[in-house]
């Protein structure tokens, strides 16, 4: 495409965004049909750390253990979040596999709504999560809702080896 095209469509992305600022976030069930989105989302979130592909989400969305929510404005999902809950009888336990927020809409409190969310069908639980030890965000995040780090998992992401934090909440 020419410069000119280029900067075209750059304007016509700039304008769409603003539109959609004007809208509220809604947050709502994940389906297979945002599948390929959520991967779009992960190849930039987790670009370098071997990002979902849309058939682990549908492989994630497909199983009754597991609770997915979308936070949308307008029809384009701008972030998600899942999490499983662990054992066959109660007390259950719960872990969280995955939540992020497109960059472009990120420090707007979406990912506290989707935690908040994923928190409530934990609820009465104790929760278990990964992080990787250089994620201020996320564990600033985590903290906030009660996370305490309680070990450290050395090359825990296979691809870049960095090494994660389990977090762990408890029960509420
Ligand atoms: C982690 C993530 C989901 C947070 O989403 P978000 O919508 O930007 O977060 P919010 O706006 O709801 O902020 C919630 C809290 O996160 C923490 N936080 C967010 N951005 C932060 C930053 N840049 N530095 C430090 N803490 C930060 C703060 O505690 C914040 O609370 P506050 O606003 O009351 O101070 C988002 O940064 C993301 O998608 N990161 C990439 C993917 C990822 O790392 N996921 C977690 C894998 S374990």
């Amino acid at each position: 495409m020419t410069r000119a095209g280029d900067d075209a469509e750059r304007r016509d992305e700039e304008e769409r965004r603003m539109a959609l600022d004007l809208e509220p976030v809604i947050l709502g069930a994940l389906t297979r049909a945002d599948a390929r989105r959520c991967a779009e989302l992960e190849a930039v979130l987790f670009d370098g750390d071997d990002p979902w592909p849309a058939v682990a989400f549908e492989r994630e969305l497909a199983s009754g253990r597991n609770h997915y929510v979308g936070a949308r404005i307008g029809d384009l999902l701008v972030g998600y979040a899942g999490i499983s809950r662990l054992g066959r009888v109660a007390l259950f336990e719960y872990e969280v596999h995955t939540i992020g927020v497109d960059p472009a809409y990120q420090g707007r409190g979406i990912g506290r709504r989707l935690l908040e969310e994923l928190l409530e069908f934990a609820d009465g639980g104790v929760v278990f999560l990964e992080v990787r030890t250089d994620n201020e965000a996320a564990i600033g995040l985590y903290r906030s809702v009660g996370f305490e780090q309680i070990g450290l998992r050395k090359r825990y992401y296979r691809v870049s080896g960095a090494d994660a934090y389990t977090m762990r909440r408890g029960a509420q």
